[in-house]
């Protein structure tokens, strides 16, 4: 709004976020209103880039020097990898990034920060993901993010289960690497046995969807998280209430994003 736009200025460090449509966007705004209310003199613009274009924005941006950095979106995350000069260790496991740092001389360095703003948002809701016994459903590129940040959050262990099951080998395998703890999980979808279980698929954005997860075994004093940000409250977590347990809501792993970009981007 009007006192924000006011305050951009020859000296304000500017950011975009790329996307391909951009009207759904709303990072933007979010990340706006974050910088006016700690001072810090930044302002990001929707980018509309197509995926044939998007080589030469990153090769203008190099050369615009009041550009601090800037965010990719669908369908950008995966592709815009091969034209930085550079990623952070989990930006590079992960495959993706959502971050761009342009540093003094043009260079540009990806990072990714979904996976850890989920962690923190479990964080926010009093829940500490060391120790506990993990189900994560979905190896997408949500799914891929939250991964890397559980097991590097000091899990007990991680069981991944995902409808096309190459992909969760594939992911298990990756992350174990590092986090021996994380394995393909055995059975199916089922949360009997665990502490914790993830939804990071779109299963349950549409109405009629079948529940992600059967739920049956679920103990009480379980937790439940869905990365869907639309509907709110998806089925899921609200058969999961309905069994007496506590529920994170997709919004919680973005509201710590702002801050995380700003660490990131040193404003
Ligand atoms: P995102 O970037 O949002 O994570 P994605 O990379 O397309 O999106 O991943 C979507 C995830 O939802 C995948 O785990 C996908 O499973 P597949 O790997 O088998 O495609 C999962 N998914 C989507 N629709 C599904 C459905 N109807 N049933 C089960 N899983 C589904």
């Amino acid at each position: 709004d009007a006192p924000i736009l006011k305050r951009v200025t020859g000296r304000t460090k500017v950011m975009f976020i790329l996307g391909d449509p951009v009207a759904h966007i709303v990072g933007t705004a979010v990340l706006n209103e974050d910088f006016f209310r700690n001072g810090v003199d930044a302002n990001v613009s929707p980018l509309h880039v197509a995926p044939q274009d998007l080589a030469l924005v990153l090769q203008a941006i190099r050369s615009m020097q009041n550009v601090a950095g800037f965010g990719v979106t669908i369908p950008h995350k995966v592709p815009v990898l091969q034209y930085l000069d550079g990623t952070t260790p989990r930006a590079g496991s992960i495959g993706a990034v959502n971050f761009v740092r342009r540093e003094a001389n043009g260079s540009l360095i990806g990072d990714n920060v979904d996976g850890v703003g989920f962690v923190t948002g479990l964080r926010r809701n009093g829940i500490e993901v060391a120790g506990r016994r993990v189900l994560q459903i979905g190896a997408g590129g949500a799914g891929r993010a939250i991964a890397f940040a559980l097991a590097e959050a000091g899990i007990s262990h991680l069981a991944i289960c995902n409808r096309t099951q190459a992909k969760s080998l594939e992911l298990a395998r990756a992350v174990a690497a590092r986090h021996p703890r994380c394995f393909a999980a055995p059975a199916g979808p089922e949360a009997a046995g665990y502490d914790l279980v993830v939804n990071t698929t779109s299963v349950g954005m549409h109405e009629g969807d079948e529940l992600p997860a059967d739920l049956s075994g679920l103990r009480p004093g379980a937790v439940v998280a869905d990365v869907i940000m639309a509907p709110k409250t998806t089925a899921l977590l609200m058969a999961a209430a309905a069994k007496g347990c506590q529920i994170i809501r997709g919004k919680e792993m973005l509201l710590d994003q702002p801050r995380l970009v700003r660490e990131f981007l040193s404003l």
